[in-house]
């Protein structure tokens, strides 16, 4: 029989006042069943009915302790953590929560918190900054070039890359590279511009003619050719043309027609006789 009925049956024979000595009676059972209750239940019961607002319990009339939900452990003072919630990295101070103790993160503290910094690297406890491949240094900035780069003349940007800096070359970065701009030239040293046979100039730009054509009336594209200007001619540029027409005349010039002696007029056609006569 439980208390409720019980209690039902008590006041069922209390109301029958020939049975109030049998009512005492019982009563007073119950008084001693009150009695059977041990005193720090008594008093946790007490403490619940009187602080509702700070316990987390209810006493049922046996005497014995009922958390709320959401609370655990004898004197239900303990929350119960967000499910899931890391037992060692995570706690609670109500119900459903679940806060990260220092260098723990994540909806459960499941995960650590890499060092401040740490750039291309993980955890596997709080503060580590463990590189992922291709990275290297405290903090994981620094990324590990191709194999073979030079480690001086080489630089890269990112895991595997390899540049090169300022006057270096090749697929190492160990060759010299040449002045910007050089033509036909190579280097021993970094940012030279030593021009191959037949060029010159700064950056090796300008081809050398043929050795004997004219500095002024010959020019050439190629090394060892000679090209000449307008108004020159021959094979070395060095002839100029004479004024188109000109017979018995020259130039030094182009386009003179400067006539030999005897002769004379514009086209030098005209015999010195003929000439003064005419004059
Ligand atoms: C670059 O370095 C790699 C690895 O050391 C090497 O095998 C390769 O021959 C080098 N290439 C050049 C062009 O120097």
């Amino acid at each position: 029989m439980s208390i409720t009925h019980l209690i039902q049956l008590i006041l069922l024979t209390c109301l029958l006042p020939l049975t109030g000595i049998w009512c005492h009676r019982r009563n007073y059972e119950l008084q001693q069943n009150k009695a059977a209750i041990p005193l720090w239940k008594q008093r946790a019961c007490e403490k619940a009915r009187k602080h509702k607002a700070s316990s987390h319990y209810i006493c049922d009339d046996r005497g014995d302790v009922k958390c709320l939900p959401g609370w655990q452990g004898d004197l239900c003072q303990v929350p119960m953590c967000r499910k899931g919630c890391d037992p060692m990295n995570g706690y609670c101070q109500r119900p459903g929560e679940c806060r990260c103790r220092i260098g723990y993160t994540g909806d459960l503290c499941e995960k650590c918190i890499p060092l401040p910094g740490c750039q291309h690297g993980d955890c596997t406890k709080p503060f580590e900054c463990l590189c992922r491949s291709g990275w290297l240094g405290l903090f994981c900035t620094e990324p590990t070039c191709r194999t073979g780069c030079h480690n001086t003349r080489g630089y890269c940007e990112a895991p595997g890359d390899c540049r090169c800096r300022l006057g270096w070359a090749g697929r190492n970065c160990s060759d010299c590279s040449v002045l910007p701009g050089c033509q036909h030239g190579t280097c021993n040293k970094p940012l030279e511009c030593n021009c191959l046979a037949g060029y010159t100039g700064l950056l090796c730009s300008t081809p050398i003619c043929a050795v004997n054509c004219h500095k002024q009336h010959g020019y050439c594209r190629k090394p060892g050719e000679c090209r000449c200007k307008v108004g020159w001619m021959g094979e070395n540029c060095d002839k100029c043309f004479p004024y188109p027409g000109c017979v018995n005349g020259d130039c030094e010039r182009p386009w003179e027609c400067n006539c030999k002696p005897g002769w004379g007029g514009l086209l030098c056609d005209e015999s010195e006789y003929e000439y003064r006569s005419k004059a």
